[in-house]
């Protein structure tokens, strides 16, 4: 039996696990996640895919927990929330700051088999998929596993991740798109994820599919902090992570990112990315 408490959980691995394959790590991690997370976006959303009070959910990949605080608030009275996932240091900010009876985390790699935690009425999972390019096999039958039968499945990704902005000088546009195509061949990111999840729910036999696509990262005139943080922190991401020679500035790295900045300030450019939102309900004789 495993005990998931909302400040307490028993890990008997290596102190900190983080999966290799999430290459946004850092220590201004949980605090981008946190920043950026609108809470009455998430809830909209869930309550379009069928959420109400008094269901258990599953928040799969949950970061610092902001999205399952927001889950929760749909499933009371009587619901529960179990956000799920491998970071330590992220784990740690959501028990202390959004923990409460209702709402449990718990550290576990979603690739690995996550059963002991039972099945749910409503599993949820925003902004995950795209970490997950080879390994989306393992994670969507996973996350299958997760739904009771008659439980609804709710996957929420970005489509043309990062790629879609106008006002943007050629080489600069040229060398974001070759920027994102390094960042998936070298790491498990799937810059197209959003497009593959109505399919992939499809052919788990999941019924009652519905869909939604709407702007994420909808940037038009002045810059607010919230982003200008974001897109630093993804800028400073593809830094390290990959091995991209930004061989059309002289001045490497930085000269790139010294022109990306003066874009995104102009109030001019504009800047979003599509995100779809997947809903659909296991069947019960699955
Ligand atoms: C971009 S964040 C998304 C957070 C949240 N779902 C949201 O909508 O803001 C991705 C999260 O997935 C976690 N993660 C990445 N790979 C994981 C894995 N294999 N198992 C569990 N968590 C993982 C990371 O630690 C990170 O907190």
């Amino acid at each position: 039996m495993i005990v998931i408490s909302a400040y307490v959980f028993c890990y008997t691995g290596t102190e900190t696990m983080t999966p290799q394959a999430y290459f946004m790590e850092s220590s201004e991690e949980t605090f981008r996640l946190d920043n950026k997370t609108d809470m009455t976006t998430v809830l909209s959303q869930a309550r379009w895919a069928g959420l109400h009070p008094g269901m258990s959910v599953a928040d799969v990949g949950c970061g610092p927990g902001k999205t399952s605080a927001a889950l929760l608030e749909a499933v009371i009275p009587g619901g529960r929330v179990v956000g799920i996932d491998a970071s330590t240091e992220r784990l740690d900010f959501a028990r202390g700051q959004y923990g409460s009876e209702g709402l449990q985390f718990y550290q576990g790699d979603a690739l690995n088999n996550l059963d002991e935690l039972g099945t749910f009425d409503f599993v949820w999972c925003r902004f995950f998929l795209e970490y997950h390019r080879e390994s989306a096999d393992k994670l969507y039958a996973n996350l299958d596993r997760l739904v009771r039968p008659g439980g609804i499945l709710c996957l929420i990704d970005l489509d043309y991740n990062c790629m879609t902005h106008f006002g943007l000088p050629p080489r600069l546009e040229a060398t974001i798109h070759q920027i994102v195509g390094g960042v998936a061949n070298e790491t498990d990111f799937d810059p197209f994820a959003g497009r593959r999840i109505y399919t992939r729910m499809y052919d788990l036999g999941y019924t009652e599919l519905d869909v939604q696509v709407s702007a994420h990262h909808l940037i038009f005139g002045p810059l607010a902090e919230r982003d200008r943080f974001n897109w630093e922190q993804k800028l400073k991401a593809v830094a390290r992570q990959t091995s991209f020679s930004f061989e059309n500035y002289p001045g490497g790295y930085d000269e790139f990112a010294a022109e990306f900045r003066t874009f995104f300030e102009d109030p001019r450019r504009f800047t979003y990315t599509p995100m779809i939102l997947c809903r659909g309900r296991k069947p019960s004789m699955k």
